[in-house]
């Protein structure tokens, strides 16, 4: 088990509860009560946000559900949006953002599902060690890609972009061992679904969307490559002829997305997306960076990501998504230049002319553009 972080409660305020404390401080030191309330109590008010996984559920050969129960300052989440998840590997803390399965849960409970990537770090931390009974690190639900008020939707998803959607459509209608419910709240939805996937047996969360189907919650359109060849969005028109009648929600690779994004726009139509990952151009020349208050300089290439160089040599870097929405990383450049790979643009700091105390770059989307120095 992992063992928690030691974090400071809020004193109580004046009298003999003050003197007490510190008495107890005292005689515990090196440990301060805060500690032992976080050794018996890592959930309770006050506490930084932490979850203990109650059960990891396999999904599929590499995605599994990771069932939690959040600490009691969790505030709760619309169906649709991600969390952060902080995980100690190796003595290093990743952060890495999931969507959330379920709406609002009656049992208090949230989970995420996650797919293992190839050589990816926390995925196949979570996927394949994972254990019920560990401690890990939460932040607040955060995304803008949510149900929408009821009307036509059409979700079109790929692969584990099936996520965020299935936590809008089980907060619709949950899943249970007697049958689909069709909650009040469904009334006023006409939702459609295309789902791709490389096959049914890869394709997560396909009992459920199959049970909805044949509930009539849903219209699901399944396209799996080994079967269908996968899904053409030229012919779109063709799996769902009302298409411009229906809001558009989609969540998959980025090739999908900006696909479908030109589609639409040629019926002036908008999409709603989400990304997992960011969209990049063309790397430059990279550079020595230097962290002053670390004291550490790495000399990187023009493709990697600040935030990703530093947390391989070891320096402790705040994170949150890596891929430049929640502004969890930001840093200030004191000198010279940082180049954000989403669109090339550079971003120079000069000591006495630019900002006192720097520029604020975002290290999980820029990498070095030539020599310069972070203040961290
Ligand atoms: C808003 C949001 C919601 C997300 N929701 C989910 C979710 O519900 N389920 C889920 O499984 N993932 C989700 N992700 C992706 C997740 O945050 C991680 O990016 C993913 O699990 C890979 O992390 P890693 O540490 O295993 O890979 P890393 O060690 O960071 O990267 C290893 C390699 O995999 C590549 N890589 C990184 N991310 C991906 C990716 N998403 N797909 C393919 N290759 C990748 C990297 O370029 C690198 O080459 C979400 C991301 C965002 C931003
Ligand atoms: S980690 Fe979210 S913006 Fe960089």
């Amino acid at each position: 088990m992992m063992v928690p972080m030691s974090v400071t409660l809020p004193r109580p305020a004046g009298g003999w509860r003050n003197s007490a404390w510190r008495l107890a401080e005292t005689v515990t030191t090196p440990l301060v009560p805060a500690d032992y309330l976080d050794l018996f109590h890592p959930l309770r008010p006050g506490a930084d946000l932490r979850a203990r996984i109650v059960k990891v559920i396999p999904e599929t050969p590499d995605a599994a559900t990771i069932v939690m129960k959040p600490g009691a300052d969790w505030e709760g989440h619309k169906p649709g949006q991600y969390m952060r998840i902080g995980i100690d590997i190796e003595g290093v803390r990743h952060w890495r953002a999931y969507s959330l399965t379920h709406g609002p849960r009656e049992d208090g409970l949230i989970s995420i599902t996650v797919k293992a990537v190839p050589d990816g770090l926390v995925s196949n931390h979570l996927v394949r060690r994972a254990r019920a009974g560990t401690l890990v690190h939460i932040a607040a639900a955060e995304g803008e890609f949510v149900l929408p008020p009821a009307g036509k939707l059409l979700y079109i998803t790929a692969g584990s972009g099936i996520t965020p959607v299935i936590g809008m459509l089980r907060n619709l209608y949950p899943v249970t061992d007697s049958g689909v419910l069709k909650l009040g709240r469904s009334a006023g939805y006409d939702i459609v679904v295309i789902h791709v996937a490389p096959s049914r047996p890869d394709s997560i969360f396909v009992r459920d969307l199959e049970a909805l189907a044949e509930a009539g919650a849903i219209r699901l359109v399944a396209r799996y490559n080994d079967r269908d060849g996968g899904f053409d969005v030229s012919r779109l028109a063709e799996a769902v002829p009302d298409f411009v009648d229906r809001k558009t929600l989609a969540c998959g690779p980025a090739g999908l997305l900006d696909a479908l994004a030109e589609h639409h726009a040629a019926y002036g139509l908008d999409v709603v997306t989400e990304r997992f990952r960011t969209a990049r151009v063309e790397a430059g020349e990279g550079g020595v960076v230097s962290f002053e208050k670390t004291g550490t300089d790495l000399d990187l290439d023009g493709s990697t990501t600040i935030l990703d160089a530093a947390e391989e040599a070891g320096v402790l870097m705040p994170s949150g998504c890596r891929m430049g929405i929640c502004m969890g990383c930001v840093i200030p450049l004191v000198e010279g230049s940082v180049r954000d790979l989403r669109n090339g643009e550079i971003t120079t700091a000069v000591p006495g002319e630019t900002e006192p105390g720097g520029i604020k770059v975002q290290t999980c989307v820029t990498a070095a553009a030539g020599a310069c120095r972070l203040d961290h």
